[in-house]
């Protein structure tokens, strides 16, 4: 997993810490540093701080701090090497291939070359007599031969081992169809075809890989689908289907942006796309992520929800709509009516039917109030009353003021009861979220940081002197890299009394030996989360210091002292200890 030094400084210095933060944190200038509220922990005075000198950030309310890569670590959830992937993508840099040894990366590619010859021969058996069924079926559904040609859709024939004998007389191995999820071994040994008997959809990645496939039965027996699971070449939360097709015809909207329609199924998308609508997508498999999120707000600034208007589909349109608010892309909510997908309506009532229902589209708020109000009956006081405090929740959950204020007086009025009764009632739910969230997070985060020293350091709470003039000492020596050699010949590099800290220091001394920087962000993958919010605190606090060699060898001095005590400790409890020690000391002199 060791991505190379030159790597990671590439990535951090590409990367300035300041405006990365901007894009999450409201951020003013106070002196040297920028301030703003912590995005880790709530609070009303800002007490965030970014070092634009040293690209790293601390927060003196929670104890939150690290560099860059720690920030999006935290900020986006991520374990260090996608933290480091995630800058890299930002900064328009590659991955040098890394993790994974010669023989994962060959059958790797072995696997996207067997998915590619299933997908021929699945999409030959179209034409071959055993796979009539399977054309069959998509004439019953509409589907012309332009559209099967396009999708490069096929047919699993009913059998066992069709497809394996036709890859194995190509050269695959076993294990390597095997490890496309093509095949699988049953208890008695056999290889055997996993998709049998089932009309077979790709499923192409942006590069055009075929990364995995989804298989439908002819009728109505279950499961319905099976879809290919995760492979070495695909990972279901990372792709949606269509999207090869759909991101060359992103749907230009008046404004010039661009759109995206998300529906629940591929057969939906594959309809839409067949009536023009080339701009539709699908999430793999029943659940949307918050990577499919990301992934939409990417390459779409509006997305269009049409899923399926049964229970299960409204459902998914709430989720879907909660992850995809998280990335700021605009979201509207198509309903098709009579409880039908989008496409058993297109085939029903046609393309220009579907277009103006696109056209009509609530956006996500004017939708959930319209689910809500579907839950009671408004013809009653007690429906009505209910209704309100439902209404004043979701606005309430609005960032923009003026959002909270149009949709308050649209309700208002529908309901009959003032404008102003209503806001002050959002207000109410605002203030007491905030409250609640407010704790929560503080005390969550304070309790993280201060168990994040405990667990990465947990002597420091036993050898406390020793440990503040180490976390000093450590924070003078990141922020003053040229007194290593001094301290150096001072305190050796296993001189430290706390493990953490004494591994930390050693690290340091030889990289520094070793003519490397000592940058935090170069230490980012051997300390993990943790272990960065330490490092910025004894970088930060040593701020507060003399920044002078003296200071250095003075908490160095402290340390040697402290460790000659505690082995004198550990080795005396009582006077005879002492004599047998002085005996001991005497012996090895000897
Ligand atoms: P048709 O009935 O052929 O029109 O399919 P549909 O697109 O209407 O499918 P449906 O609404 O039932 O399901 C939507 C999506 O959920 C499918 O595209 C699949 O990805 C997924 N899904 C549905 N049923 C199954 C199943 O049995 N197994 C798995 N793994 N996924 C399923
Ligand atoms: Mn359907």
């Amino acid at each position: 997993m060791a991505i190379p030094d030159s790597f990671i400084e590439e990535v951090v210095s590409r990367n300035e810490l300041e405006p990365l933060v901007s894009t999450y944190v409201r951020l003013k200038t106070r002196g040297r540093t920028r301030v703003g509220l912590c995005p880790f922990h709530g609070e009303k005075t800002p007490s965030f701080t970014v070092y634009t000198e040293n690209n790293s950030f601390y927060c003196f309310g929670c104890g939150a701090g690290g560099d860059v890569i720690t920030f999006v670590r935290r900020m986006e959830n991520l374990d260090y090497v996608d933290a480091v992937k995630f800058l890299a993508d930002r900064a328009g840099l590659r991955m040098p291939e890394q993790g994974v040894n010669d023989a994962v990366s060959k059958l790797r590619v072995r696997v996207l070359e067997a998915n590619r010859e299933a997908a021929r021969f699945y999409h030959a058996m179209l034409t071959d007599p055993k796979g009539t069924v399977g054309l069959q079926y998509y004439r019953g559904r509409g589907y012309t031969d332009s559209t099967i040609r396009h999708f490069g859709l096929g047919y699993a024939p009913d059998s066992g081992w069709a497809l394996r004998d036709a890859l194995r007389a190509k050269g695959f191995t076993d294990e390597e169809l095997i490890a496309a999820w093509l095949c699988k071994r049953s208890e008695r040994g056999h290889l055997y075809d996993v998709f049998r008997g089932r009309i077979m959809v790709p499923i192409i990645d942006i590069r055009g890989n075929v990364i995995a496939f989804g298989g439908r039965v002819l009728d109505d027996s279950k499961p319905k689908y099976i879809n290919t699971s995760d492979t070495l070449a695909y990972k279901k939360s990372d792709n949606l289907f269509a999207l090869n097709f759909a991101k060359s015809s992103l749907g230009k909207m008046p404004d010039g942006g661009t759109q995206l329609i998300l529906c629940e199924g591929y057969m939906d998308v594959i309809a839409l796309h067949q009536a023009g609508f080339t701009n539709a997508v699908a999430a793999l498999g029943t659940s949307f992520t918050a990577e499919h999120a990301r992934l939409i707000a990417r390459y779409a600034a509006e997305v269009v929800l049409t899923f399926d208007a049964d229970a299960a589909g409204q459902k998914g349109t709430g989720r879907a709509i909660d992850l995809l608010r998280e990335t700021g892309v605009r979201i509207k909510v198509v309903r098709v009516p009579d409880g039908k997908d989008p496409d058993e309506f297109i085939k029903n009532n046609g393309a220009e039917r579907f277009r103006m229902l696109m056209e009509n589209s609530a956006n996500d708020v004017e939708y959930r109030l319209l689910e809500l109000g579907r839950q009671f009956d408004l013809a009653t006081a007690d429906g009505q009353a209910r209704y309100l405090k439902g209404a004043a929740e979701l606005l309430a959950g609005l960032s923009s003021p003026i959002e909270r204020d149009v949709y308050a007086g649209k309700i208002a009025a529908e309901v009959g009861v003032t404008k102003s009764a209503l806001l002050d009632q959002i207000r109410q739910v605002g203030r007491r979220r905030a409250r609640k969230q407010e704790g929560q997070q503080l005390s969550q985060a304070v309790r993280q940081s201060a168990a994040a020293v405990k667990k990465v350091n947990p002597e420091a709470e036993t050898h406390w002197r020793a440990a503040r003039a180490e976390e000093a000492l450590i924070g003078l020596l990141i922020r003053n890299p040229d007194y290593i050699g001094r301290v150096a010949d001072a305190l050796p590099p296993d001189g430290m009394v706390t493990a953490f800290n004494r591994t930390l220091y050693g690290l340091l001394v030889t990289r520094h030996q070793n003519g490397l920087l000592v940058e935090p962000s170069l230490l980012s993958a051997e300390l993990e989360v943790d272990g960065m919010a330490y490092l910025a605190r004894m970088v930060q606090e040593a701020g507060e210091r003399a920044n002078t060699p003296e200071e250095a060898l003075r908490c160095a001095a402290v340390i040697t002292e402290e460790k000659r005590r505690l082995a004198v400790q550990e080795s005396t409890t009582s006077d005879e200890d002492i004599e047998a020690y002085l005996a001991k000391l005497r012996q090895e002199k000897k």
